[in-house]
């Protein structure tokens, strides 16, 4: 039988899965994770998530539902609690999977207050919670949460970012109060948002721009603001990002690590000597010398978001016959590059 209560779940014991679970659990909150069957019993087996970084952390887990202090495990979508908010922490290409086997058994019936929300980049995820769950039980989401996992499986929180939750089309409403609640008190820096759209947006042209120039040059995302042909390019796809998000009437704002309303406000000098200001020291604590989710899946020869981050943006841009050929172009050449495309 399924837990009965409420509070945060999450589907996908990645990193960003298992952080958010471990710091839900440890702070005395439910925490249920959603794993595939294999990784589910791998994880059992372990008995704990062990978490490095900015905290030392290690949690235990146990079956779900699992008593307080514990990360309650599960494969089975059946044994999801009632009444809870469902955070997807699949990569965007792994999404539908993970959607369809949850809708099988979730919400159950008689569970008015179950909602879903998912933390992938790109603005593809809510349309897909959307067609499977019904517009009124998605939340949207957006974390800079930084998360890794290393080889032998130890999850390494890079940063505790922020993340927004806020109701479709805007607003902000009791369930998401209580979620921003929850992550807060586990340690997560959370914000509910008004406008959820314009940070969906923002953070979605802040993807399109750090990954389409990183992935294409293998640079982290200091060390590529502070070269200016880098820089210009970044901006670039922000600003055609931005054109298509007017079409939407979304406006962009500013938020944690994505002041896309600032970059914008700004010629491309007056940000070149911004970002040229900003002190880096390469390798220093807190110089955030780290290579963006999706270039390091390109150097780890795994697939990549590609079709959720940019593909996606395209066909928004076509469907408004707002013109994006620079994100087309970025488009194209990262899907030559992608094994999920072509694999060897
Ligand atoms: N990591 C970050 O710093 C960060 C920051 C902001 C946003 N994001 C976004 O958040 C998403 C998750 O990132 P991540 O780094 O946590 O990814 P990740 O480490 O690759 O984790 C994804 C997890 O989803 C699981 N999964 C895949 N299909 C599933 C299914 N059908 N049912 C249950 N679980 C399933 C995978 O399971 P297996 O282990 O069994 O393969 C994997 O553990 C991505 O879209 C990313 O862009 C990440």
């Amino acid at each position: 039988m399924a837990e009965t209560g409420s509070g945060l779940a999450l589907v996908g014991a990645g990193s960003l899965g298992q952080i958010f679970s471990a710091l839900l659990a440890a702070s005395g909150q439910p925490a249920t994770l959603l794993a595939r069957p294999a990784t589910a019993a791998r994880l059992l087996a372990a008995g704990s998530i062990r978490l490095t970084g900015v905290t030392e952390l290690s949690v235990p887990v146990a079956p779900a539902p699992a008593p307080a202090g514990t990360v309650g495990v599960t494969g089975d979508p059946a044994r999801l609690p009632r009444g809870a908010g469902l955070l997807f922490t699949t990569k965007g290409h792994q999404l539908a999977e993970a959607i369809a086997a949850v809708r099988a058994a979730w919400p159950a019936a008689g569970d008015p207050d179950a909602w879903a929300g998912g933390v992938q980049n790109g603005l593809a995820k809510d349309d897909q919670l959307i067609a499977a769950f019904g517009a009124a039980r998605v939340v949207g989401a957006v974390t800079i949460t930084g998360g890794q996992r290393d080889p032998d499986g130890t999850v390494v929180l890079t940063s505790r970012g922020g993340t927004y939750l806020g109701e479709f089309p805007r607003g902000i409403s009791a369930r998401v109060e209580a979620a921003v609640a929850a992550l807060n008190a586990a340690g997560l820096p959370a914000e509910a948002a008004a406008d959820i759209q314009s940070v969906l947006w923002s953070k979605a042209a802040n993807a399109v721009g750090v990954f389409g120039v990183s992935v294409l040059t293998r640079l982290v995302g200091p060390r590529m603001m502070r070269r200016p042909d880098l820089a210009r390019a970044y901006l670039a796809l922000i600003r055609e990002v931005d054109a298509i998000a007017r079409a939407y009437d979304v406006r962009m704002g500013d938020y944690i690590n994505f002041p896309i309303k600032s970059y914008l406000d700004r010629t491309d000098e007056q940000n070149i000597a911004y970002f040229s200001s900003r002190p880096f020291i390469p390798g220093a604590p807190g110089s955030r010398e780290i290579l963006p989710s999706m270039t390091q899946d390109l150097l780890a020869g795994r697939p990549l978001e590609v079709d959720a981050v940019f593909s996606d943006m395209v066909a928004r841009a076509e469907r408004a016959g707002v013109p994006a050929p620079r994100i087309t172009l970025v488009r194209d050449l990262i899907r030559g590059l992608d094994p999920g495309h072509y694999p060897e």
